[in-house]
């Protein structure tokens, strides 16, 4: 395998990854706890959780939380999976306005959704089927690669 050739990321490890983060979520106000992965193109690992507040409005997503450390980290290579598990056995989908940021960030993406009672169950799915017809930055002509 060539140094630049990352191998897919393990389905199962990385809902294992995102059930133990949501660990670390602040969730008081609603008590929903949700952990989220983010991987890029170069193997590189994310997570995230929700972090919320009393001024209910300023809550972040675990999965910008997530996208938002794969910023600050450098990365800028495309995002090629997400996973996210939050309480319970239903699967975690990412909100609308989730599902908008991870296609600025990974429009080719895989979503894996769990709950943390079900690991063994996800949805897996893609963010075009999540988001069809979706608005991105080629819309706008701009070319988001590296920036
Ligand atoms: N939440 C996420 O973290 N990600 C989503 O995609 C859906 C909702 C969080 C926000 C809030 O803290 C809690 O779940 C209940 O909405």
């Amino acid at each position: 395998m060539a140094a630049t050739d990352v191998p897919p990321p393990d389905a199962t490890e990385l809902l294992r990854n995102a059930a133990q983060v949501r660990g670390h979520a602040y969730a008081p106000y609603s008590g929903f706890h949700v952990g989220a992965v983010v991987v890029t193109a170069d193997g590189q690992v994310f997570e995230g959780v929700n972090v919320e507040n009393a001024s209910y409005r300023l809550t972040s997503c675990a999965e910008q939380s997530a996208l938002t450390a794969r910023a600050t980290s450098g990365d800028r290579s495309p995002v090629v999976a997400v996973a996210v598990v939050g309480d319970g056995d239903r699967p975690a989908t990412p909100c609308g306005g989730c599902r908008q940021t991870i296609f600025e960030f990974g429009p080719d993406a895989t979503v894996y959704c769990a709950g943390g009672d079900a690991l063994d169950t996800p949805l897996v799915t893609h963010i075009t089927e999540l988001l069809p017809h979706a608005f991105g930055p080629d819309r706008l002509g701009v070319d988001t690669e590296r920036r």
